[in-house]
């Protein structure tokens, strides 16, 4: 049975893709490094840093001290987080309200589990923050997603096993961190094409059927 599902936040539940793009797109222009939407694609699910390092991969010939690396990072943050202060419940994505809702309905917890070090703030600013009794976000995990971690740490505090967790990603990384945590795995947006996921899901709030 089913008594939980942890949902993936940027590009699940609420809409921040293009900010990460336009706040990376920035620093990759200023660099020189071809930055476009397959590379970002690439950077769904992974830490700050580890999408850092993607991003510089495509500049072979230039190097990156690990201080200049940091301040990098610290500077799409800055950009991003200017970004998130724009955001409104107009961001959260089609469906996701009706999903929470049907949830709680049938007595299931929802959960987050996610790679961002701004997931509360976000969740905050569209309002969505209520809606979960466990929220594990990149503040408390040190492996990023395809690693288990971050979805075995919401189902040990949810206190339930790993077979009763439906986690609902959009990320390959994400499909794969909810595979290898032994969870049933609905993907929708751009990880449907993924082999790995239990469920495709075309809209979100079709995961009701599945509980
Ligand atoms: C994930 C995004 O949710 O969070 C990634 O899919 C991002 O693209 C990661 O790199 C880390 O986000 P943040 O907010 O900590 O920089
Ligand atoms: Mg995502």
């Amino acid at each position: 049975m089913m008594r939980a599902v942890i949902f993936d936040l940027d590009g699940v539940l609420v809409s921040t893709d293009h900010f990460h793009y336009k706040a990376w797109k920035q620093i990759a222009d200023r660099l020189n490094i071809p930055f476009d939407e397959d590379v970002n694609n690439r950077l769904r699910g992974v830490s700050r840093m580890e999408s850092l390092d993607i991003i510089l991969s495509g500049a072979s010939d230039k190097q990156f001290t690990d201080d200049q690396k940091q301040s990098l990072a610290e500077e799409k943050n800055t950009v991003y987080r200017k970004f998130l202060e724009q955001l409104s419940p107009a961001d959260i994505l089609p469906g996701v309200t009706e999903t929470l809702e049907g949830l709680k309905v049938k007595g299931v917890a929802a959960a987050v589990g996610s790679s961002s070090k701004n997931a509360r703030f976000i969740l905050e600013q569209v309002g969505l923050l209520d809606w979960f009794a466990v929220i594990v976000d990149g503040n408390q995990i040190s492996r990023s997603k395809p690693d288990s971690e971050v979805f075995l740490l919401a189902a040990s505090q949810l206190e339930c096993d790993a077979s009763e967790c439906l986690v609902v990603e959009d990320a390959v990384a994400g499909v794969q961190a909810g595979v290898h945590a032994g969870m049933k795995v609905a993907a929708v947006g751009d990880a449907v094409n993924s082999k790995e996921a239990t469920y495709t899901l075309q809209r979100i709030d079709h995961l009701l059927k599945l509980i």
